[in-house]
């Protein structure tokens, strides 16, 4: 069989991330500094299976186009690389500063039993890294489980200090604070029922409104909850919730440095990629906001808007009703989607997208179901329900309501192009709008490809 190029095989995400070659797992070090986002990874150099754990490392000034960079954090002192976070030192508190640029510096986990906490700083926008105190423990272990982990670290402005959140032990968040990244104080702890691995803490404008900051902290496995941070403690007032009903999204983490954007990416956990050189991909970027919403405070997600420039094209359907048992084929094949669809369902009406094999099914009343995943959402008061889809190669994401249900899945698909059907069960459903937009590969651009996997950067 002739060899294919790699980023053009046949079960590669074309706009979602995905690591040249070998296993990747959660996002790491998220950060925004000097027009560039940074997205770090789990990542096993040398194989396509979990292992070896290393901070891989990848750029992009759109978060739609990467380019895979040196491996940043490297095992050392018999100790992998776990998952962590990083920031921008602006004020240059750490001192780690050379030059006139901010320092970026990074939290992670050093797992060696008992795992304990390491910082590193680069002075090169991320390019090369230093061990800070040859990567002795900066937070110690706590003595409350032998894998400690997943340190997230971030500015928080009132208080002009840095605040760590980390996770100890199942249900229990410690968190600490420092003036200078290097030395941490604990302050408090955070116990949430079944409270599992990498938490993110970040804060939004409730509604939109600046005057109404709410904080969420999330784990893992996507669940959060919503509350106060006075950069002590965190005092939850509603959770937990859920931020993604599907069944591959793990790990989350958010951009720190984005100004008032809070951008998301997670890692689509159990996707399958037969015979590919890489394994496991990335979520698509998503924007983050939170709402009241009759049935409380909620978390939403949304593609970032730097999807549109990826579309190449589109299929348009406007004001068609459907009854009961019709069909309609909204697009011409392909196999990257953007669809956007705007349809008015009475609470009695059941209706359907069909895509490949792939069936996503609503009611008016507010159910959503998908490859055996199901959620709820409250009718709006028009009976319109907005359905937004990505589908890449090998993954779909769906988003109710303009992210009020948003679920992430990974399927393998039976062809390589399909068609986008509506049909309808029961009822009479109006498609008010119906845009299905094709989407480009991020991969075109030979100078996306450019991979450098030789050798670690770590000095
Ligand atoms: C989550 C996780 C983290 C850990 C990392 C190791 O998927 O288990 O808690 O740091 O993966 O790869």
């Amino acid at each position: 069989m002739p060899e294919t190029e790699l980023y053009s095989e046949r079960y590669r995400p074309q706009f979602h991330f995905t690591a040249g070659e070998n296993w990747l797992n959660d996002p790491n070090g998220c950060v925004f500094d000097n027009g560039e986002y940074h997205l770090f990874f789990q990542h096993n150099p040398a194989g396509c299976e979990w292992g070896n754990m290393t901070w891989g490392h990848a750029v992009s000034t759109d978060l739609l186009h990467w380019q895979q960079l040196s491996n940043a954090l490297t095992p050392y002192d018999g100790g992998t690389i776990y998952s962590g976070s990083a920031v921008v030192d602006s004020r240059n508190t750490s001192g780690f500063a050379h030059q006139a640029s901010a320092p970026l510096v990074a939290a992670f986990t050093h797992a060696r039993e008992p795992f304990g906490q390491a910082i590193a700083f680069s002075n090169d926008h991320g390019r090369h890294w230093e061990m800070y105190a040859e990567g002795r423990h900066v937070v110690p272990n706590q003595g409350l489980d032998s894998g400690e982990r997943d340190p997230r670290i971030f500015w928080h402005a009132p208080t002009k200090r840095w605040v760590m959140a980390l996770w100890v032990a199942l249900g229990q968040v410690r968190f600490f604070v420092s003036d200078d990244l290097k030395q941490w104080v604990h302050t408090s702890d955070f116990m949430g029922e079944d409270f599992y691995e990498c938490p993110d803490l970040f804060c939004l404008p409730l509604d939109g409104d600046g005057e109404r900051p709410k904080w969420v902290l999330h784990d893992a496995t996507s669940r959060y909850w919503v509350g106060d941070f006075d950069g002590v403690r965190f005092l939850p007032e509603a959770g937990p919730m859920t931020s993604d009903f599907g069944a591959n999204f793990y790990a989350a983490q958010t951009w720190t440095n984005t100004g008032s954007r809070v951008v998301q990416i997670g890692w689509m956990r159990g996707g399958e990629y037969p015979g590919m050189p890489f394994n496991q991909q990335m979520s698509f970027p998503c924007e983050l906001a939170l709402r009241s919403t009759p049935a409380g405070i909620r978390l939403q997600r949304m593609p970032v808007a730097e999807i549109e420039n990826l579309r190449a094209g589109a299929d348009h359907t406007s004001n068609s009703a459907l009854r009961a048992g019709e069909e309609l084929v909204v697009s011409r094949s392909g196999d990257l989607f953007d669809i956007v669809a705007e349809i008015e369902a009475p609470r009695d009406a059941a209706f359907g997208i069909r895509l490949y094999d792939l069936e996503i099914a609503c009611t008016g009343a507010g159910a959503v179901r998908c490859l055996g995943r199901e959620a709820s959402f409250v009718p709006s008061s028009d009976s319109v329900v907005r359905v937004r889809i990505l589908l890449d190669r090998t993954s779909i994401e769906l988003f109710v309501n303009d992210g009020e249900i948003s679920m992430s899945f990974c399927f393998l698909p039976m062809d390589r192009e399909t068609t986008v059907r509506c049909y309808v069960e029961q009822g009479n459903v109006w498609v008010r709008n119906w845009v299905v937009h094709h989407l480009s590969s991020v991969w075109g651009d030979p100078h996306t490809k450019k991979i450098e996997l030789t050798g670690s950067s770590k000095t």
